[in-house]
């Protein structure tokens, strides 16, 4: 049995892996800025995964409250701040700030490398993506391999969750490369091992 998905946020990243995860034939229900319908939808879930821009964590960790719990809860979040820097880094990560403020959920940092046009199939110009997956449970971590490849990702451990400091400058990189730097939002990562 697959588990069940609550994606917090429906723009472009939960809407995106919304398709993705059904099309690989997972049970999924998302919700916007809806305080009411975001706890009964996380409390619905399995997993969750948590999509909404970065000053918007504080609140969607408010209105999830303990449904949480025991669950494994993926942050897709790029740590920004409004004007695109990067908001925490080096010594913290936004993960790891998270896993601190739901210590009963099993934080694990994914997609957040990756531009949400490429979220529903897992792949660029026909190559997989790797999907970098950090987290202290082994067990939430694995689930989260087996979502992403099922999506189409070439799925990669990468480490404890304090790679998340990684993995949100990279994915700060990945913004620079695509926006400011213009190369646009066709490319991705691909880790050759
Ligand atoms: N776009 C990308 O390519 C990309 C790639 C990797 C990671 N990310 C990260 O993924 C996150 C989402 O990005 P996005 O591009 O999908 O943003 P987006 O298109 O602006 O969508 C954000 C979603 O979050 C919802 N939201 C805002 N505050 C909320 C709250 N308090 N509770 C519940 N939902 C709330 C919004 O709801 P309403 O629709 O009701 O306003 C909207 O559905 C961001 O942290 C971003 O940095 C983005």
């Amino acid at each position: 049995m697959k588990p069940k998905i609550a994606i917090i946020g429906k723009g472009n990243v939960g809407s995106a892996l919304q398709r993705g995860l059904e099309a690989a034939k997972y049970e999924v229900k998302s919700v916007g800025k809806d305080p009411a319908r975001v706890r009964e939808t996380a409390a619905w879930g399995e997993i969750i995964i948590l999509a909404v821009p970065y000053p918007a964590v504080d609140d969607a960790i408010r209105e999830m409250g303990d449904a949480v719990r025991g669950k494994t809860l993926i942050d897709a979040t790029n740590v920004l701040t409004p004007d695109y820097q990067l908001a925490l880094g080096f010594t913290t990560s936004g993960a790891e700030e998270l896993q601190k403020k739901v210590p009963s959920a099993k934080v694990v940092k994914a997609f957040n490398t990756i531009f949400a046009e490429h979220m529903a199939t897992g792949q660029a110009k026909g190559t997989a993506l790797t999907l970098f997956a950090a987290g202290n449970d082994k067990e939430a971590k694995a689930k989260i391999l087996n979502l992403g490849r099922d999506i189409g990702f070439d799925a990669l451990d990468a480490g404890p969750l304090m790679n998340a400091r990684w993995l949100e400058t990279l994915g700060y990189f990945n913004i620079q490369l695509g926006y400011t730097l213009g190369m646009g939002t066709k490319l991705g990562f691909k880790l050759i091992r």
